[in-house]
């Protein structure tokens, strides 16, 4: 576990609203699975007081980086820092995902959804997998590298939800796996097509947190078990933040 306040290496804007932070982390590299993820903090910064998760988007020899999306305060105050500025971090945190079903995998992405399975499609790749890989966002700022690209309002590639491309997708080509990870409710939309079409489906979840580490219960899942009232609650933080859909109570 790395827990430390180190300096910033690099930090490259996207666009307007995304931007990508890289630190080294040593050794500590080799200890991270993909969908694990790093809480990050401005050391000096009283608010927020919080960490805040993060996920890890990919790695390149001792770095980690991550991709961030402006959205509050502790994302803009990570946005306008440099290169040497000190950041308080802490990971990897969660359990990530197993790259072990199957050999042909579908990854699913939405908005913010993007860092983890980037990371996770690299290892995939580096065992062999077959992956295809669709993306979709509000409008063209969130849109990133994928073989297939749908947006809400049409600014690039498809016109519409990124679930239609999967629902055309699998109706060709049966796949061994889905990853997904985005807004709940594509989540949920991913499970049920996943659900009608028999495919295992694995979704990181990005619930808004605040202890980070299994106290709180603010990042509390409803999931399936076997106990007498046939549910149970699970943390994002600590159990997860990666489930397998068919767990989850989607409601
Ligand atoms: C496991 C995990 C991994 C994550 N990975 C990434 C990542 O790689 N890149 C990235 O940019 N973000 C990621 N996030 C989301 C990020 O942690 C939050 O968006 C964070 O709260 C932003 O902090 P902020 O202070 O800038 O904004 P806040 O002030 O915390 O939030 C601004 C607004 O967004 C809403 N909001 C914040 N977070 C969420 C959420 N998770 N769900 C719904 N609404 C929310 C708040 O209610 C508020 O209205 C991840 C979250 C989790 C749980
Ligand atoms: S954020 Fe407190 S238990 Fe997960």
């Amino acid at each position: 576990m790395f827990n430390r306040i180190i300096a910033i290496n690099s930090i490259e804007q996207l666009n307007e609203s995304y931007y990508v932070i890289s630190v080294d982390i040593g050794e500590s590299v080799k200890e991270i699975r993909p969908g694990q993820f790093f809480e990050l903090k401005k050391p000096e910064s009283c608010y927020p007081m919080l960490r805040k998760p993060i996920s890890v988007y990919d790695i390149q020899s001792t770095k980690v980086s991550f991709m961030i999306k402006k959205l509050g305060k502790a994302t803009e105050q990570f946005a306008v820092m440099k290169a040497g500025d000190k950041l308080d971090i802490i990971g990897p945190l969660g359990n990530g995902f197993s790259i072990t079903e199957g050999n042909k995998a579908i990854i699913v992405s939405g908005g913010i959804g993007y860092p983890p399975l980037y990371y996770l499609k690299t290892q995939l790749e580096q065992a062999g997998k077959t992956i295809y890989w669709l993306h979709g966002g509000q409008t063209s700022i969130d849109i990133f590298p994928a073989d297939e690209i749908w947006t809400d309002d049409g600014s690039a590639g498809n016109k519409g939800f990124v679930t239609e491309g999967l629902t055309n997708y699998i109706k060709n080509q049966k796949p061994d796996v889905i990853y997904a990870c985005g807004p709940k409710a594509m989540l949920k939309a991913c499970h049920q097509i996943a659900e009608r079409n028999s495919v295992p489906l694995f979704v990181s979840l990005e619930e808004y947190m605040a202890c980070g580490i299994g106290v709180c219960y603010g990042c509390a899942v409803k999931v399936r078990t076997d106990n007498s009232i046939g549910v149970t609650y699970k943390t994002v933080c600590k159990d997860g933040p990666v489930f397998e859909a068919k767990d989850i109570v989607w409601e």
